[in-house]
């Protein structure tokens, strides 16, 4: 293997044998900036059905396509806005999932019956490799959501992947290590159908930088399409969270450094700046679970775009299950 190249530590071999596993019918787990994805060939009915029974996910609830490159989002969508283009010129690769009237090869099975078509390139190496790989087998898009259970808090590990959904794979699906993810929390989705954008999700992508292209409209009728992080409880851990509140004795304690941990409270981690709070939030909650906590305060950062997209998630696991 003297010759061997790496992606972010993960052999390019590895990386294509598990883009041929994917051709294969095979579901593939993968990093990606955001969280990591659970994966199938987006084409192939059977792969996908799979992904639905592993996650335990109502199977209209639709799937992301994820693909290497901005010529694919002719494969799998039409009547593309000229300002859905720019989007995808400016922030992909990257945490940004945009919704599409779809095409005739995004069949019902991906879409979970919509008309529409959500889309996404990811940044990370692994996942970018293993795209391109796919595609060069003649693969058109891998579908992906979260590797998680229904419900349950995005993996941001290959570990967390194995300890969500490692029991329920085969032998031939292949799970990619490729590290903590750097973001941490799921894509900003945009759905791209009207002459402006909506935010149907908020994410790393925020208001301000899509307003840089195209102002985002607000509409009451925003939600009549399925966003399935977009209930109102989601994501949520075994233990109970609560927000914005002082911790007490026998509690954990997740907020930004500048705050301090009072006495008899267990601060799981102090992350110095809001990306950091954002990227090890999922494994905060994973840990307080592990370290057997019934409770977890959440302190939200203020200040700051990412927040909102923070608050997002810690607001629906405050909901609980
Ligand atoms: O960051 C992410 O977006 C990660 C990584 C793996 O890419 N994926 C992810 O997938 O979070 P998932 O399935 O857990 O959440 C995607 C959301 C779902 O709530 C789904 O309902 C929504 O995107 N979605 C997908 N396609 C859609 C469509 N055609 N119309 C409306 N919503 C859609
Ligand atoms: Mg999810």
């Amino acid at each position: 293997m003297s010759n061997s190249q790496f992606f972010s530590n993960c052999p390019a071999e590895s990386i294509l044998e598990a883009a041929a596993a994917l051709k294969a019918g095979c579901l593939v787990a993968f990093p990606t900036e955001t969280v990591y994805g659970l994966g199938a060939d987006a084409s192939n009915e059977i792969a996908v059905k799979r992904i639905y029974e592993v996650k335990g996910r109502p199977t209209n609830h639709p799937l992301i396509i994820h693909v290497s490159s901005i010529n694919a989002l002719d494969i799998w969508a039409k009547e593309i806005p000229d300002y859905a283009i720019e989007l995808a010129h400016v922030y992909w690769p990257g945490p940004m999932t945009i919704i599409l009237k779809r095409s005739s090869a995004a069949k019902d099975f991906v879409t979970g019956g919509e008309d529409s078509v959500g889309i996404r390139i990811p940044s990370n190496l692994i996942a970018l490799k293993l795209l391109s790989d796919f595609e060069s087998l003649g693969g058109l898009g891998v579908a992906a959501p979260s590797a998680n259970r229904f419900g349950q808090v995005s993996p941001t590990s290959s570990s967390d992947v194995s300890d969500e959904i490692g029991s329920c794979l085969l032998n031939s699906d292949v799970i990619l290590n490729g590290g903590q993810s750097e973001v941490g929390i799921e894509s900003t989705i945009i759905d791209c159908r009207s002459k402006a954008p909506t935010i149907l999700r908020p994410g790393a992508i925020t208001e301000s930088l899509i307003n840089k292209i195209r102002r985002v409209e607000f509409n009451s009728h925003q939600n009549k399409i399925r966003v399935s992080g977009s209930f109102e409880k989601h994501y949520a851990p075994a233990a109970r969270i609560l927000v914005n509140q002082t911790p007490i004795q026998g509690q954990a304690y997740y907020a930004l450094s500048k705050y301090i941990t009072p006495e008899n409270v267990y601060r799981i981690s102090a992350p110095i700046s809001v990306e950091n709070f954002a990227k090890d939030l999922y494994k905060a909650m994973r840990e307080a679970d592990k370290l057997g906590f019934t409770e977890l305060v959440i302190q939200i950062p203020d200040n700051s775009e990412l927040a909102v997209a923070i608050g997002d998630r810690v607001l629906r696991s405050a909901k609980g299950r």
